[in-house]
C-alpha cells in the first residue's frame, strides 16, 4: 500500500481532550470514584537530619473517626524503599528510624474522614534525637564526590585528565580568555495536580490512581516495594495535571497508601498538602559552575572546560552532569568536562523539564555572551562562528541542525539589528532596554513502545496505550497519527492512555513520547492497512478482486485505488473477521530485541540523541528576549520574546505552539522568579508555598513569537519527529540574564535575577 508517513503530521488540530478538561469531565487520578474510600494524612519531619527516639499516638487516636496510624515501629519491616532517579539507592521514609531530610515522612494517619486525618496527623507526637544538618554547598559536613564520567551509558571524550591538562594549555595560549563561575538554585515542579495516590485492593489485585510519567513503571516498582507479583498492580493515570519530571519515579508514598488500605480493607486515598509537595517529590538541585573558555582573537573557541557541582541527599549520587549536553554545543578543538555530587541532608533530587540543559546551558550560554564582549564581537555571530555540523565530542554528524537558521529567523522577527551593542546604552523613558539572546537544544530520545488498534466497520477506531497525557497532548498526537495513517478523521479515533492495563509505553521524559508513541502507531496501523488490503484483493466481491495489494490507500473511510474505485470501510473491514483488531511493537534502530521485555519489566532502554553510533540527534533553537530594567527600582519586565526552533517535523502545531510557550515562560520563571530557599542553618524549606515560591502569571508572561523552522530530518528516526517538550525552556534563563547585562552593564551568575541583585 502507497503511504508516506510524513504526510502524517502538520495540521493544527485542536486537543481531543480540551473540552473534557475545560469541562470537569477530565478524571484526573484523585478524581477516580472509589467506593467508600478512608482518607490518609502525611506527617512529615520537622528537622533535617537524626533519629526518631519515640512517638505519643494517644491524641492523634483520639481524634474522632481515626482508623489507622502507620509510622516505622508498626509497619517498618513490611516495605522495600523505592530505588532514586538514577535507580540507585535515595532516601527511605517508614522504612526505619532515620531522618533523611527536612518533610521526609514519617508517619501516616488514616481515618473516615479526610478533616480527621488531617486533624490527627497534626497531633501525632514524635520525639526525635537531631544532629546537625548540612544545608548545601559549603556547609560543613557534606561530602563531595567527584564524578568524572557523565550520565551511565553516555560517551565522555576520552581521559578527563588528559583532556584537561590540554585545556589548561589552550586556554594559556589563547588571546582571548574568560573564567567564570556560575550558579544556579534549587527550585520545585509545583504542578497544579498534587502528588496525590489511592489505592485499592480486590483480594489480591491492587489497583494504584496515582499521577505518573510512566504507568507500567509505578505498576511494576509498587509491586517491587510490596514484594507482590506485578501482574497484581494495576496503575491508572488517564491525565495528569503537570508533572514535569516530578511524576516521572516512584516515591515512597505509593506503598504505604497500598499497605494501610490493606490493613484496613478498604481503599485510601491520599491527597497531600502543597507544601509537602516540596519534600516528598523530587525537585531540580542547585548547581555551582566553572566555565573557562579561551578563542582567537576573530572568536574561534580553542578551548571549553566545563565543571559542575549538583547537591544531592547522602545516599544518592542522582546527578543531571550537563556537561554531556553542553560540550557538544559548540565546535571548540578542546572540551573537558567534570562533574561532582555534593551529598548534604537533603532530599534526592531528579528530573524537571529539561534537567541537565537549564542549569547548565545557563552557564554556558552565559559564558558565551561575556565571551562576545570581550571580543567585541555579536553574540549570535560568536556562535556562527563556532557552530558545527558535527558533534564536538564524538565527531558523529548531527542527524540535522539549524542552529543557525533558527537564530537568524528569530533574530529577523525581533529586529536584532536595531541593537546598540554598548552595554546599557538602550533606553525607553525611565527603562533601560536589554536585548539578549542564547542557543537551545536538547537531545531526540527514542523508545520501545506497544500499542493496540481496531477498526471497526463503522469506520471507528480505538487506540489503546499506557502513554501518558501531562498537558502535552498526547492524546491528540496519538489521534492524529491513528487518523491520517488509516484514512480516518481525528474525531473518529478514540485514544485510551494512561492505565497500565494496556500495552507498555516508556517514562514520559526527555521528550521521548511523540516519537515514541507515532513510529508504534504507525506500524500497527500500517498492518490494518496490510489486513484490509490482503482480505480485499481475495474476495471475489471485492471491486479491487486481484489487484495488487500495494496499489490500495486507505482514505475518507474507504480503501481506494489510483482509478477511482473505492469500498468502504463498511464492507472491507467485516471480510478480516469481523472486528479488526491489531497490537503492534516497535523497537528503535539501536536497541536490542530484548528491549521490549525490558519495557515489560519496567525498565525501558532508550535510544538516545546523545549516544547513538550512527548520529548525534538534538533539536535546536534560538531565542532573543528584550527586558526591560527600572532605572530607579531595578524592576526587571520581560515585554517579549521571540523564539525559533527547528525540532523535526511537527505534529500538531497548535499543541506543539503551546509545548514551545510553555517552556519559554518558564524559562522567564526560571531566570527572574523561581528559587526553592534552604535555611543554611536547619537545612529546611522556607518557602513551601505559591505565595513565597514565585512562579510567572498573566503579567510575566508577555508578547511570545514561536518560530517553527521547517525541518526534514531523515536521519533522526523514520518519521522525522523530534522531541520538543524540554526545548522551549532550555537556555531561556542565560537569553534573559544576557539581556539584562545589555541593559544595565551588571553580569548576574547566580539565578535568579532579581532586582535587589542590580541595586
Ligand atoms: Mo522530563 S524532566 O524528562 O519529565
Amino acid at each position: 500500500m502507497t503511504f508516506n508517513p510524513k504526510s502524517l503530521f502538520g495540521r493544527p488540530t485542536p486537543r481531543i481532550d480540551g473540552v473534557a478538561k475545560v469541562t470537569g469531565a477530565a478524571r484526573y487520578a484523585s478524581d477516580e470514584l472509589v467506593a467508600n474510600p478512608a482518607f490518609a494524612s502525611l506527617v512529615t519531619s520537622e528537622i533535617a537530619r537524626g533519629h526518631i527516639t519515640g512517638f505519643d499516638l494517644s491524641r492523634a487516636k483520639a481524634v474522632p473517626g481515626v482508623l489507622d496510624i502507620l509510622t516505622y515501629e508498626t509497619v517498618g519491616n513490611q516495605i522495600k524503599a523505592p530505588l532514586g532517579p538514577d535507580g540507585g539507592p535515595t532516601t527511605t521514609t517508614l522504612e526505619s528510624n532515620r531522618i533523611w531530610h527536612d518533610g521526609q515522612i514519617i508517619a501516616v494517619v488514616v481515618a473516615d474522614t479526610f478533616e480527621s486525618a488531617a486533624e490527627a496527623a497534626g497531633k501525632v507526637h514524635v520525639s526525635t534525637m537531631a544532629e546537625a544538618a548540612s544545608a548545601s554547598f559549603g556547609a560543613p559536613g557534606v561530602e563531595v564526590q567527584a564524578i568524572t564520567a557523565g550520565r551511565p551509558g553516555e560517551k565522555t571524550k576520552g581521559n578527563q585528565t588528559e583532556e584537561k591538562a590540554a585545556a589548561d594549555a589552550a586556554f594559556a595560549a589563547a588571546p582571548v580568555k574568560l573564567d567564570v563561575r556560575y550558579a544556579t538554585p534549587p527550585q520545585h515542579h509545583n504542578p497544579i495536580e498534587l502528588f496525590t495516590t489511592t489505592c485499592v485492593w480486590d483480594g489480591p489485585n491492587l489497583t494504584v490512581y496515582e499521577p505518573s510519567q510512566f504507568m507500567w513503571g509505578l505498576k511494576t516498582a509498587t509491586a517491587k516495594q510490596l514484594g507482590i507479583d506485578p501482574a497484581n498492580v494495576r496503575a491508572v493515570s488517564r491525565y495528569v495535571g503537570g508533572a514535569f519530571g516530578s511524576k516521572g519515579n516512584q516515591t515512597s508514598r505509593t506503598a504505604w497508601i497500598a499497605l494501610a488500605a490493606k490493613r484496613l480493607g478498604r481503599p485510601v486515598k491520599l491527597v497531600p498538602t502543597r507544601a509537602q509537595g516540596f519534600t516528598i517529590a523530587t525537585y531540580r538541585a542547585e548547581t555551582r559552575q566553572h566555565v573557562r573558555l579561551s578563542a582567537t582573537a576573530d572568536g574561534k573557541l580553542t578551548s571549553m572546560f566545563h565543571e559542575g557541582w549538583e547537591v544531592s541527599s547522602r545516599p544518592s549520587s542522582y546527578k543531571v552532569a550537563g556537561v554531556e549536553a553542553t560540550s557538544r554545543l559548540y565546535a571548540a578543538p578542546v572540551i573537558a568536562t567534570a562533574v561532582n555530587v555534593v551529598h548534604a541532608d537533603r532530599a534526592t533530587p531528579g528530573f524537571m523539564r529539561a534537567p541537565a540543559e537549564v542549569p547548565y546551558v545557563f552557564a554556558l550560554e552565559s559564558a558565551m555572551d561575556e565571551l562576545s564582549y570581550a571580543l567585541n564581537m555579536d553574540p549570535i555571530e560568536l556562535r556562527r562562528v563556532n557552530d558545527t555540523q558535527n558533534d564536538p565530542v564524538s565527531g558523529l554528524p548531527f542527524s540535522s541542525r539549524l542552529l543557525m537558521p533558527c537564530f537568524d529567523q528569530a533574530a529577523e522577527k525581533f529586529g536584532w539589528s536595531k541593537r546598540n551593542p554598548k552595554p546599557a546604552s538602550m533606553r525607553r523613558g525611565e527603562w533601560l532596554v536589554g536585548y539578549g539572546c542564547a542557543s537551545s537544544f536538547y537531545p531526540n530520545n527514542i523508545g520501545p513502545a506497544a500499542v493496540r488498534i481496531s477498526l471497526a466497520p463503522s469506520g471507528k477506531a480505538n487506540v489503546s496505550m499506557a502513554a501518558h497525557e501531562l498537558g502535552t497532548g498526547a492524546y491528540t498526537t496519538v489521534a492524529i497519527t491513528a487518523a491520517h495513517s488509516l484514512g480516518l478523521a481525528v474525531k473518529d479515533v478514540t485514544v485510551h492512555l494512561g492505565d497500565s492495563d494496556l500495552p507498555p509505553v516508556p517514562v514520559a521524559g526527555g521528550s521521548n513520547n511523540a516519537a515514541t508513541t507515532t513510529h508504534v502507531v504507525v506500524k500497527a496501523c500500517a498492518d490494518i492497512r496490510q489486513r484490509l488490503a490482503e482480505a480485499a484483493v481475495a474476495a471475489e466481491d471485492s471491486p479491487f478482486h486481484s489487484a495488487d495489494p500495494a496499489t490500495l490507500i486507505l482514505a475518507g473511510g474507504a480503501l481506494r485505488n489510483a482509478d477511482g474505485l473505492s469500498e468502504p470501510l463498511s464492507k472491507a473491514v467485516p471480510r478480516t473477521g469481523g472486528r479488526l483488531e491489531v497490537y503492534a511493537e516497535n523497537i528503535p534502530a539501536g536497541l536490542p530485541a530484548s528491549a521490549m521485555a525490558q519495557l515489560y519489566n519496567g525498565h525501558p532502554l532508550m535510544s538516545r540523541g546523545g549516544n547513538r553510533k550512527d548520529v548525534t540527534a538534538y533539536a535546536f533553537g534560538a531565542h532573543c528576549v528584550e527586558v526591560r530594567v527600572h532605572s530607579l527600582t531595578r524592576e526587571i519586565r520581560v515585554p517579549r520574546v521571540v523564539s525559533a526552533f527547528a525540532a523535526g517535523n511537527v505534529i500538531n502545531p497548535t499543541t506543539a505552539h503551546s509545548q514551545y510557550m510553555g517552556g519559554v515562560i518558564w524559562g522567564i520563571s526560571s531566570a527572574l522568579h523561581e528559587a526553592t530557599e534552604i535555611d543554611p542553618v536547619s537545612a529546611r524549606v522556607i518557602n513551601a508555598n505559591l505565595a513565597d515560591y514565585i512562579v510567572p502569571v498573566n503579567a510575566d508572561a508577555p508578547s511570545i513569537d514561536i518560530i517553527m523552522v521547517p525541518e526534514n530530518d531523515d536521519r533522526v528516526n523514520p518519521l522525522g519527529v523530534k522531541g520538543i517538550g524540554e526545548i522551549g525552556i532550555v537556555g531561556m534563563n542565560a537569553a534573559i540574564s544576557n539581556a539584562v547585562f545589555h541593559a544595565t552593564g551588571k553580569r548576574i551568575r547566580e539565578l535568579p535575577v532579581r532586582a535587589e541583585k542590580l541595586l
